[in-house]
């Protein structure tokens, strides 16, 4: 059975990129081959790991590939070049513009630390801290323009324990989202097959 390229987005620790990484190398993210990683920082950990790797890397700051829309045709044009047919933005902290999203939208999924639609944006961690509630969790979910929104695909519930810190729940929040991502790219992978079969 061929396998599915998949291209995956991150900007800063990369823990979940290299988490799918490593599951290709021990033969369990069939059918998604991890062909690409992409970034907007290029001095980030998670370029680091792909290159050491030998993952193929496009990073460039939006200012050093001359913009926005700029940046997101060069990298449409990388992900062609490598036949990318699904984007996985994990820990990618950037809003995709509508050159990415006219030409992956319906392919592209992202991973948040929560259960959305709760506490979209930035710090979703702390905001759930903050809000004093029991229990959190990760979502992934299909992009569509607006922030963080667009159909989920998939939740995992992570309780809060009164005793928890930021750093307590965000390894825990860490876990389930490498547990849920990467059962959902064997899964979209699987049904991109499926269809292009039919
Ligand atoms: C994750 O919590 C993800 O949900 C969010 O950014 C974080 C990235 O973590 N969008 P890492 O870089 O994969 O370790």
């Amino acid at each position: 059975m061929d396998k599915v390229s998949i291209a995956v987005f991150a900007s800063g620790t990369g823990s979940n990129a290299r988490h799918l990484i490593e599951l290709e190398r021990a033969n369990a993210l069939h059918p998604a081959h991890v062909a690409v990683l992409v970034s907007d920082q290029p001095e980030c950990q998670a370029v680091a790991f792909a290159r050491l790797a030998n993952i193929p890397v496009w990073a460039k700051k939006h200012k050093e590939a001359g913009g926005k829309e700029a940046f997101e045709r060069a990298v449409v044009s990388f992900l062609q070049e490598h036949d990318v047919r699904l984007v996985v933005l994990a820990g990618y902290m950037r809003l995709v513009g509508s050159v990415l999203l006219d030409a992956y939208e319906g392919r592209m999924i992202n991973l948040h630390p929560s259960l959305l639609p709760a506490f979209k944006g930035l710090d979703a961690i702390g905001q759930a801290l903050d809000a004093g509630i029991q229990q959190t969790g990760v979502t992934v979910h299909y992009v569509t323009a607006g922030l963080d929104d667009g159909p989920v695909i998939a939740q995992t519930p992570v309780a809060i324990k009164p005793t928890d810190t930021k750093e307590t729940l965000s390894a825990r929040i860490h876990e389930a989202e490498h547990e849920l991502l990467s059962e959902v790219v064997r899964t979209v992978c699987l049904l991109l097959k499926e269809n292009e079969e039919k």
